[in-house]
C-alpha cells in the first residue's frame, strides 16, 4: 500500500498489516506523525473524553503528568452512569461493588495499586497514595479499604439503585431450577460488561504517567482481581519508550502482560498501533480453549490496548472491530478509530 507523503514505516506503525482490519485511509492521512519533541498529549479509552480534557487542562497548568490522569478518571469514578468504573460500577455476586486501579509514574518509576476496594469512590486515587505513602505497590481486599479509610477517604455505598436491579436481574435468571422468576431478556445484561477507564499522559518534558480504574467484570466471583490493578497488564509505563493502558476481559490480558509488552514492542521500534495489533493477534493466537472462541482463531470476548510514545504518537487496536479511543493533543479532544484483528 502507497500513500503519498506516508513513508512505509508510518504505513506498519499505524498497523496497515496483512491479515488485520485497519483504521481507515483517511486517519492515515491525519496521523500523529513523531515531531520531534514531546507534547502535551493524553489518551483514554471510549469512556475517557472528560478524562483527557481534564488532564491537558491539568498539565497545561504544569500538573503532574500522573496527578493529571488521576484527576481525569476520577470524574469517571464519581459518574453513577458509567457502571464499569467507580461509584455505580456493577457489585459482585454478592452485590458488592469491589475496585480495581493501578498507576504508573514515568519520572520515578513508580506505581501503585489496589484490588478488590470496597466502600470508596476514587480507586485510582488510593492507588496513587499507595505508591506516596508506603514502601509497597500492591495492597487488596480488607487492607485496602481500611488504608483508604486511614488515609480521609470518603466511606461511601458504593451500589447504586440502578447497579443493584442490574444485579438483582443477573441473579434472577441464574437458574432454571430455584424459586426466581426468570426476568424478562430486555432486563439483564448480556454479555456481562468489562468496561474500564484507562488515561495515559505525556508533558513537554517528556515525561509520562498511566492509570487504570474499574469495577471489574460484573457479577465476578468476591475477590476476583482482573488485570486493571496488575502493572504490566492494566497499566504500564517506561518513561523512556512509552506508555500502554488496556480494558477489556482482563483474564487474557494477564495471561500475556499485555500492557508491558506493547511497550517492548515500541522499545524495540514499533509504532503504537503496531505494537498492539501485534499483543492482540498474540492474544487471538494463544485463545484455543472452545468456551473462549466463536470459532477456531477468534475469541468470543473484547480486549483493548491503548498506547503512547515519548514522542507524541498514539494509537490503539482491540480484538473486535468497532471500538475507538479519546485523545487530546493538547489542541482539542476526539475520538479516534483502532486498529483490530477482526
Ligand atoms: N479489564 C477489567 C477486568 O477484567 O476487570
Amino acid at each position: 500500500m502507497k500513500v503519498p507523503g506516508v513513508s512505509r514505516r508510518e504505513v506498519l506503525q499505524q498497523g496497515i498489516v496483512a491479515g488485520a482490519s485497519v483504521s481507515p485511509l483517511a486517519k492515515l492521512l491525519k496521523l500523529d506523525k513523531p515531531q520531534g519533541k514531546p507534547r502535551i498529549l493524553a489518551v483514554s479509552s471510549g469512556n475517557g473524553m472528560r478524562a483527557v480534557t481534564k488532564a491537558v487542562e491539568l498539565m497545561k497548568e504544569g500538573e503532574d503528568t500522573l496527578e493529571a490522569a488521576v484527576s481525569g478518571v476520577s470524574i469517571v469514578e464519581e459518574d453513577p452512569n458509567d457502571m464499569s468504573v467507580g461509584y455505580g460500577g456493577l457489585p459482585n455476586e454478592d452485590g458488592v461493588v469491589q475496585l480495581d486501579a493501578c498507576v504508573m509514574h514515568g519520572p520515578t518509576y513508580n506505581a501503585g495499586a489496589v484490588g478488590a476496594l470496597e466502600n470508596t469512590k476514587n480507586a485510582a486515587r488510593v492507588a496513587k497514595t499507595v505508591m506516596e505513602r508506603t514502601d509497597h505497590i500492591f495492597l487488596v481486599g480488607k487492607g485496602a479499604t481500611e488504608f483508604a479509610k486511614m488515609h480521609g477517604f470518603e466511606e461511601v455505598d458504593m451500589l447504586t439503585e440502578r447497579a443493584r436491579q442490574a444485579w438483582v436481574r443477573w441473579k434472577e435468571r441464574l437458574s432454571q431450577t430455584d424459586d426466581y422468576i426468570d426476568p424478562a431478556a430486555s432486563e439483564f445484561l448480556d454479555p456481562r460488561p468489562t468496561g474500564t477507564i484507562t488515561c495515559l499522559t505525556l508533558n513537554e518534558a517528556g515525561d509520562m504517567s498511566g492509570t487504570t480504574t474499574t469495577s471489574g467484570l460484573a457479577f465476578k466471583i468476591p475477590s476476583r482481581v482482573g488485570d486493571s490493578p496488575l502493572i504490566g497488564c492494566g497499566c504500564y509505563v517506561d518513561n523512556a519508550v512509552g506508555a500502554c493502558g488496556s480494558t477489556g476481559r482482563g483474564e487474557a490480558n494477564i495471561l500475556i502482560n499485555g500492557s508491558r509488552t506493547v511497550v517492548e514492542n515500541m522499545r524495540h521500534g514499533m509504532g503504537p498501533e503496531e505494537a498492539c495489533l501485534d499483543v492482540v493477534k498474540r492474544i487471538c493466537a494463544q485463545t484455543v480453549e472452545k468456551r473462549l472462541l466463536d470459532e477456531p482463531g477468534k475469541p468470543n470476548f473484547q480486549l483493548q490496548f491503548y498506547a503512547i510514545t515519548k514522542d507524541g504518537r498514539h494509537g490503539g487496536a482491540s480484538i473486535k472491530g468497532g471500538s475507538r479511543y479519546a485523545v487530546h493533543d493538547g489542541k482539542e479532544a476526539r475520538m479516534v478509530g483502532m486498529a483490530s484483528a477482526f
